[in-house]
């Protein structure tokens, strides 16, 4: 459904993305990890219309992605989380979701919110305000919520995970097992907890310096000495 060839995008003198191609299908979960700087936000700024890529070519579901605007796509096919969850201000979970859903799918159905509040355990907090009403596991949540409520096909999940004590990342891993149950989705994870990814994503791509430098299953990913060099900063391979 998704499908990336040879994209490379420069900030400057920096490569951030390097040559990068991957072909996503429809249903899959991909993990995608790498040290900080890797480049994977811009992947995922790449594939959202925020960033334009210098090189390369980009679709989805067969469509050239490079020429739309950022919401006719968001409309189309796509949802995202942002690595800072990003709130409304000023405005109640419920409020936030209405606004996410006219974004999104264009009208509000305040069915389709009550039912993703209740299944990201949000719905005792429909009238909180979102900015300074909720803990952040309650504004990860939120985040999840607010792409779902744009009837994504295609979910960008940015490190939703980071900061989450142990308990948390793994009623986190349930929840977004429950969402892959519930809505035929195609989810992109950015993560850097290697057991969270290894529980949840059968596939995992590394980046690393704006390369892909890796691309299989979490046991085969993880045992590659150039990942670990990558993670760790040691050579393993001498
Ligand atoms: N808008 C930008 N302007 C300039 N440099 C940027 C911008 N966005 C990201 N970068 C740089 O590009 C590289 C990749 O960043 P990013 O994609 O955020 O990495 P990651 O998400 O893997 O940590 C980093 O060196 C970062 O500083
Ligand atoms: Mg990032």
């Amino acid at each position: 459904m998704l499908e990336l060839a040879n994209i490379s995008v420069r900030f400057g003198g920096l490569k951030a993305l390097d040559d990068v191609s991957l072909r996503v299908n429809a249903g899959e979960i991909v993990g995608l990890v790498g040290p900080n700087g890797a480049g994977k936000t811009t992947l995922f700024n790449v594939i959202s219309g925020s960033i334009r890529p210098r090189e390369g070519t980009l679709a989805l579901d067969g469509a050239d992605l490079r020429s739309k605007p950022d919401y006719a796509r968001a409309r189309r096919t796509l949802g995202r989380t942002f690595q800072i969850p990003q709130p409304m201000k000023g405005l109640t979970v419920a409020e936030n979701m209405r606004v996410a859903q006219r974004f999104g799918a264009g009208a509000v159905d305040t069915e389709a919110v009550a039912e993703i509040l209740s299944l990201v355990g949000l719905d005792a907090l429909a009238d909180r305000d979102a900015a300074t009403g909720l803990s952040l596991a309650e504004m990860k949540a939120l985040e999840i919520a607010k792409a779902l409520a744009t009837r994504p096909r295609l979910l960008l999940l940015d490190e939703v995970l980071a900061g989450l004590e142990a308990h948390g990342k793994r009623r986190f891993t349930q929840l977004l097992a429950a969402i892959r149950a519930r809505y035929a989705l195609t989810i992109l994870i950015i993560e850097h907890d290697i057991e969270t990814i290894s529980t949840l994503c059968p596939r995992v791509a590394v980046l690393d310096f704006g390369r892909l430098i890796a691309d299989g299953s979490p046991d085969a990913v993880f045992r590659d000495a150039v990942v670990v060099a990558s993670y760790t900063g040691v050579d393993v391979r001498a």
